[in-house]
């Protein structure tokens, strides 16, 4: 199914992928992009939606001393191919399988932020025994409303009819606070020119694949490895009360609420965000010793 040799690139496009390396993975059909740094327990990072695994590129010049760090740019976005085709979340979760056989990992920790934490649902769901253990970050477990599709189906018509920046210009108010967006220009940058570098193919793909997502309530009952949440405490994308309701039901499931962040928690506040995760994943680790 996969298994094309790695090859290893260093490139820099303005979307802070300076210090990532690229491999390329020939993945279901498709060529996947991630990098993979560091050794010791495997952590996979899913991004978030409009954006690429450089939104991650905190994190694994953080946690990459002590952890092997993974992040994968998901069908549609960054480097990887944005094939014109229908979309689906399970098909992405069947991605992420197929890029941890390419790399012979068993078992790892998985860390998904808003639709990367639908992808993980939908990839637990699947693939349980391959989850070491999960941090659901700023993500619901509950489907789309009506209305929460038909806004969908309008944000895929703008990315048409108007091009990925037009989507920015939506979705940056979303993702980022109001003080971040008046005092962090770089930031704004950084996370506008992930989105505007996706392909129209793939940011429609993905509003249709969250649009048809399944409800995850059930199933958060029924999860057994350990899991973390993390939430921004001014996320309005995924409020605290989204993250109050995974927490209640996971069973041992912890929560933070990390202060002064919005939807992006990690990039906003990405010392509290790593502190979150090592700590996480070190009892993890440790946890395999016993
Ligand atoms: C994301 O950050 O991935 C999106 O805001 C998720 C969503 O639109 O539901």
């Amino acid at each position: 199914m996969i298994a094309n040799g790695p090859l290893t690139v260093t490139i820099s496009n303005g979307t802070n992928r300076a210090n990532m390396s690229s491999l390329y993975a020939q993945i279901n059909g498709i060529t996947l992009a991630y990098s993979d740094r560091g050794t010791g327990l495997p952590l996979v990072f899913l991004h978030a939606f409009p954006l690429n695994r450089t939104m991650w590129a905190q994190q694994e010049k953080a946690l990459a001393l002590e952890f092997r760090i993974i992040t994968i740019d998901l069908r549609g976005h960054g480097e990887s191919d944005a094939p014109l085709w229908r979309y689906t979340l399970d098909q992405s979760a069947d991605d992420v399988r197929a890029l941890l056989d390419h790399l012979a990992i068993q078992q790892a920790l998985f860390v998904g932020l808003s639709m990367g934490g639908y992808i993980l649902f939908a990839f637990y769901r699947k693939y349980a025994a391959r989850v070491k253990g999960m941090i659901l970050a700023d993500t619901r477990a509950q489907a789309d409303t009506e209305e929460g599709k038909q806004g969908r189906f309008q944000m895929a018509q703008t990315a048409y009819k108007k091009g990925p920046p037009a989507i920015a210009d939506i979705m940056i108010p979303k993702l980022l606070s109001p003080a971040t967006i008046q005092t962090k220009p770089d930031l704004v940058r950084q996370v506008r020119a992930m989105v505007e570098n996706n392909q129209i193919s793939g940011i429609a793909g993905d509003l249709m694949a969250m649009a048809e997502r399944q409800d995850s309530v059930p199933l958060l009952s029924q999860i057994t490895c350990p899991t973390q949440i993390i939430v921004g405490e001014l996320d309005q994308a995924t409020p605290p009360s989204d993250s109050r309701l995974m927490a209640e039901q996971i069973p041992h499931a912890r929560l933070a609420v990390i202060p002064h962040a919005a939807h992006l928690s990690n990039l906003e506040q990405p010392e509290a965000f790593n502190q979150i995760v090592a700590a996480f994943a070190s009892e993890l680790g440790k946890k395999k010793q016993s």
